[in-house]
């Protein structure tokens, strides 16, 4: 990739799903990884979505929510970003909101990329979508997704 269009991965990953696949398309594509970390890590408790009052559920449950993140990864340089998360309840995890409304995305191109035990992609585009993003390409994988499944998605790109 020349200058003018360099890539980033940025990713959110509580279980390592998404954060292994992450390094894939980091390594194949040669994109700069840029992972998103919550302030206070999430527990095991706190992600046990069984228990309606675990953190996770609070947060997804509140429109307002928005957890603070360690460092804000300063992405200025580039224009593409592979964007990648879980899904948590069938959407973003309130992280990734607090991560969006700093700005840092506004006016990149965003390939979207997420693992989920069965939801689609589909309702976190268009969230992403309502925060006025350029979503280009999203592609939804499952939590063991193969190396294989992810290099044909980037080949198809
Ligand atoms: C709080 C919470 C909510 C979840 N909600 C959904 C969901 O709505 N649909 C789904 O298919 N999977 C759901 N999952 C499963 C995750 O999307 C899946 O395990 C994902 O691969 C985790 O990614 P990570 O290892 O990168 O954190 C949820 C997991 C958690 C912890």
């Amino acid at each position: 990739m020349d200058e003018k269009n360099k890539a980033a991965v940025v990713y959110f990953s509580r279980t390592n799903n998404t954060e292994r696949l992450a390094k894939i398309i980091a390594e194949k594509t040669g994109a700069d990884l840029y992972k998103i970390e919550a302030k206070t890590p999430y527990t095991d408790d706190d992600i046990n979505w069984h228990d309606k009052n675990c953190r996770a559920n609070l947060e997804q449950n509140d429109d307002s929510a928005r957890p603070e993140i360690t460092t804000i990864p300063d992405i200025s340089e580039y224009d593409t970003i592979y964007l990648g998360y879980p899904i948590w309840w069938y959407t973003l995890p309130k992280i990734m909101d607090t991560f969006i409304e700093t700005n840092a995305l506004n006016g990149k191109k965003i390939i979207a990329f997420c693992t989920s035990g069965s939801s689609d992609i589909e309702t976190s585009v268009s969230a992403l979508k309502n925060y006025g993003l350029d979503v280009i390409e999203s592609q939804r994988f499952g939590e063991s997704a193969s190396e294989n499944e992810v290099e044909n998605w980037l080949k198809g790109l």
